[in-house]
């Protein structure tokens, strides 16, 4: 199956995606992670990559185009995928249209700005994993550590509340679009579109969308 996870920062993709990986046995193709990886390793991509997405801005849809063609590429994408993060942009998405790159579903999760504001508040992340959990809604079983791995928790560098609303700014100018163009090409028998509302508690979602995709 191939999955597209379309919504705002912060509207629960990435939580979502780690049930549906585990579902369905497909990888997460999460760009944001994919970037803060490089940034840690101080590729000339994550050089280019950190001042952009710390600002809350969009890297170059060149760069973001090729870096998801090559992972899709990769021989563990062939069952399927989720793009958690991609397509953001009407050139990104019609440059998956172009390379003839079909998905089954497009998730948008729907969650109001200021129920957004606070999730990110509260947000902790495991690096290593893309595991990401919240201090009040989905708290690891050790405060500040990965129920995994044991190994420390983060707050990423774009999370201050300045940033997210920039960050939720650029969502609703760019990628906001993406609704409407997934809608019409779902019209057209190209792809199937749901839209899931993301205010409920993680678990009744998950148990949503396992239904939805049976
Ligand atoms: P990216 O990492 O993709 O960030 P994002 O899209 O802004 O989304 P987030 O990861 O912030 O949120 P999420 O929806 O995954 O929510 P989460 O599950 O973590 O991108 C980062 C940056 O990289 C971009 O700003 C850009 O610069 C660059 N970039 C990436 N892709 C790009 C592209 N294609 N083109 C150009 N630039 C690109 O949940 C958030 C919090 O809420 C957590 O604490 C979680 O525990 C909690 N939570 C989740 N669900 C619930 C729930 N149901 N109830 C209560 N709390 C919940
Ligand atoms: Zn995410």
């Amino acid at each position: 199956m191939r999955i597209i996870l379309l919504g705002a920062p912060g509207a629960g993709k990435g939580t979502q995606a780690q049930f549906l990986m585990k579902t369905f046995g497909i990888p997460q193709i999460s760009t944001g992670d994919m970037l803060r990886a490089a940034i840690k390793a101080g590729t000339e991509l994550g050089q280019q990559a950190k001042a952009v997405m710390d600002a809350g801005k969009l890297v170059s849809d060149d760069i973001m185009i090729g870096l998801v063609k090559e992972r899709i590429a990769q021989p563990d994408c062939q069952n399927g995928f989720l793009l958690d993060g991609f397509p953001r942009t009407i050139p990104q998405a019609d440059a998956m249209q172009e390379a003839g790159i079909a998905v089954d579903v497009v998730l948008e999760f729907a969650v109001p700005d200021d129920v957004i504001v606070e999730r990110m508040s509260g947000r902790r992340v495991h690096p290593g994993s893309g595991r990401v959990y919240h201090v009040k809604h989905n708290p690891p079983k050790t405060e500040g550590k990965d129920d995994v791995t044991g190994e420390d928790l983060i707050i990423r560098d774009d999370d201050k509340e300045e940033t997210v609303r920039k960050r939720l700014a650029i969502y609703h100018e760019q990628t906001e679009p993406l609704v409407s163009y997934y809608r019409k090409l779902a019209e057209q028998g190209q792809t199937t579109f749901h839209k899931v509302d993301g205010t409920r508690n993680v678990e009744t979602i998950s148990k949503e969308l396992g239904e939805l995709l049976g």
